[in-house]
């Protein structure tokens, strides 16, 4: 398989983009520490247009001085050898220098999506720094589409009413949950677990699961969730959240009429934090 270019400044990126001329582009954003989720996106991305590119970049800007930042797995070479496999044609890694040079001043702050009372209330600095970086990189390489995982299901909603808000001219595509064979949702953070930790974190995909089912049988939603989150605690996890909302809205829902509904979960297994969501 052909290496993909990659770019580190505006002007490389300029210059690999020109080449694609008329072609349609598909960007795929990461921050790297790529895992099988990460390509199945990619994989996607070949299907919606004829060149792709695929950033890495480990945004600041998204992280609280308290998070995981300094630690964040970084593994460029398997990154760039599993990107040339999926046949990439650009990798965009800009420095955080060329992302946010000094003097740096704007941030882009979503509403909406953004504020419904999930990741945001326990990561209150998280959504600016997405949208921020997003629009910057919608806005670097100009793609046509762009794919991004509903592992992030809150994350995929904010970023299609930015490109729309903002018109950005560009589809933004969500992309499903690709899972370990155990049903633990596949993420760069799950190489902080240790052993113990591992074998407990499926507990999360297994109670989104059970919840789905007897809200699929009609009982009600409020005492699904409290018996949801009394599993998830007793298993060991610091819970965030168990929620049930609306698929397209994110407003809460009481009853399966309330309209398609999604289960999204946060919880902290020592010092690793997990997501999942799942649909009803
Ligand atoms: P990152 O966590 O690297 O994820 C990059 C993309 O991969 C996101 O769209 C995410 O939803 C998707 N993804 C992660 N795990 C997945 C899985 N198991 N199945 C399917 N898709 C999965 O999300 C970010 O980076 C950043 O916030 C970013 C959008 C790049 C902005 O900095």
């Amino acid at each position: 398989m052909r290496r993909p270019k990659v770019a580190r400044t505006l002007k490389a990126l300029d210059r690999a983009t020109g080449e694609f001329a008329t072609s349609s582009v598909a960007l795929v954003p990461t921050m790297g520490a790529l895992h099988a989720g990460h390509l199945s996106l990619v994989r996607i991305a070949r299907r919606h247009a004829a060149r792709v590119i695929v950033s890495i970049f480990v945004n600041p800007a998204q992280f609280a001085p308290h998070e995981d930042l300094a630690t964040y797995p970084r593994s460029w070479a398997a990154d760039t050898a599993g990107l040339a496999n999926e046949g990439v044609d650009l990798i965009w890694a800009p420095s955080v220098d060329v992302m946010y040079p000094d003097g740096f001043a704007t941030r882009v702050v979503p509403d909406g999506p953004a504020k419904a009372g999930l990741e945001d209330a326990f990561r209150p600095h998280f959504f600016a720094g997405v949208a921020t970086v997003v629009a910057k990189l919608f806005l670097q390489c100009r793609p046509d589409v762009a794919i991004f995982g509903e592992k992030d299901f809150q994350q995929l909603k904010v970023v299609t009413r930015l490109a729309r808000d903002l018109d950005l001219r560009l589809k933004v595509i969500g992309a499903p949950i690709v899972r370990e064979p155990d049903g633990l949702a596949m993420s760069s953070r799950n190489a902080y677990l240790t052993p113990a930790e591992r074998a407990v974190a499926p507990v999360l995909h297994r109670t989104l699961m059970a919840c789905a089912r007897r809200i699929s049988g009609g009982s009600p939603i409020a005492r699904i969730l409290a018996d949801g989150r009394k599993a998830i605690t007793a298993a060991g996890f610091a819970l965030d959240y168990l929620e049930a909302r609306n698929a397209d809205t994110l407003a809460p829902v009481r009853w399966r009429a309330d309209g398609p509904i999604r289960l999204l979960v946060a919880a902290r297994l020592g010092k690793t934090r997990l997501i999942d969501n799942h649909g009803v």
